[in-house]
């Protein structure tokens, strides 16, 4: 079955085919961090309007890239939520509009089991049950995976997504938007051991996050600094070394706590070399295995969705063209496959 993935919840037009026999065959992506950068966030209106003019000619490139005409696709998989809802009028319209012309099913994925399912297109795929540490913009979640669309959330955060953390302090380091690839690369020029930023939420049971007091913390230490590159990069690289500190407590408690011996990390955070290098240590003295996807499917793409989407239709699931779209859907009301 081959399905085309369409992703549009935020500021991000993701296009793709995924085959169930051949895998990945093509994806497109657009980026509208530009257009935004100017705001210091994404503007939803003009998102919205940027998607529209996007999204047909990306349609267009992902099925010439992948050497497929219309009448070769299966089925749709669009983001149905959550994301921003003029974002995913524009994805859910076209979605259905297609499968209406060509007379194929659609189904709307959660974005987040997108995210969940992206380390599934690498080859080193993780086997079921694992733990998921879903970290991106606009959510923090611990989830326990036991098949696809059997998920129990453990944690999530209470306040500031991890990666809305990056990207506001990023914001009081002077950098632009997005800030959490700045920041990071920031931190690599920083030196440990200057400043010392609380591990939110670790000195109590639990597994909910909060990232916003770190927010708070990099803005005062910010303040009563010299401003100088060097302590913005140390200050980056101690705000960097929290972040990661404070979800590694995190997952080794959701590892103890769920019995399992895999960990699937992924959302944009999971780009993160050092969360990478910090995680991979870890698992080699904590028994553990750790999974990601790559580099280009930990960001928003369509091929997650292509991916999720896929799995759904092969199981007979599909999303009648009168149902609306999500802007809030919880991770844990969609059903088990
Ligand atoms: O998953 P994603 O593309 O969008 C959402 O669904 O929200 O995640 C974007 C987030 C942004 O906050 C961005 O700053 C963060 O992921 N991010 C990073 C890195 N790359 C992207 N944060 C820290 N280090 C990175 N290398
Ligand atoms: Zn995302």
């Amino acid at each position: 079955m081959k399905v085309l993935g369409i992703e549009t919840s935020c500021d991000e037009t993701g296009i793709a085919i995924y085959d169930s026999e051949n895998g990945l065959l093509a994806h497109e992506l657009y980026s509208q961090v530009k257009l935004h950068a100017d705001y210091g966030g994404v503007v939803p209106e003009l998102a919205s309007r940027d998607h529209v003019r996007k999204i047909v000619p990306l349609v267009q490139r992902t099925l010439a890239s992948a050497g497929l005409s219309k009448d070769d696709i299966d089925g749709i998989a669009y983001t149905r939520g959550p994301g921003l809802i003029g974002a995913l009028l524009v994805g859910s319209s076209m979605a259905r509009a297609l499968a209406y012309a060509w007379e194929i099913p659609t189904v709307g994925v959660h974005h987040m089991e997108g995210h969940l399912l992206a380390p599934m297109l690498d080859e080193r795929a993780p086997e079921f049950p694992f733990v998921a540490l879903l970290v991106s913009g606009g959510h923090s979640m611990m989830v326990d995976v036991k098949g696809i669309g059997d998920y129990t959330v453990m944690g999530e955060s209470v306040d500031d997504a991890a990666g809305e953390a990056f990207d506001k302090t990023a914001k009081l380091l002077g950098l632009d938007y997005p800030g959490g690839p700045l920041l990071a690369k920031l931190a690599e020029q920083g030196e440990s051991g200057h400043y010392k930023f609380p591990r939110p939420m670790t000195d109590r049971p639990g597994l909910d996050f909060s990232f916003s007091g770190l927010k708070t913390f990099a803005a005062n230490t910010i303040r009563s600094s010299d401003g100088e590159h060097q302590t913005r990069a140390n200050i980056a690289k101690a705000f960097e070394e929290a972040v990661i500190d404070t979800l590694l407590i995190k997952c080794r408690r959701a590892l103890k706590q769920s019995g399992h011996r895999r960990l699937v990390m992924a959302g944009g955070v999971a780009a993160n070399k050092q969360l990478r290098a910090t995680f991979e240590a870890a698992s080699v003295k904590g028994g553990f295995e750790v999974y990601y996807p790559s580099f280009e499917y930990c960001t928003d793409n369509g091929a997650m969705i292509a991916y999720a989407g896929c799995q759904r239709l092969l199981a007979g699931e599909s999303t009648p063209l009168g149902e609306k779209a999500m802007p809030r859907w919880p991770l844990d009301s969609l059903t088990a496959l």
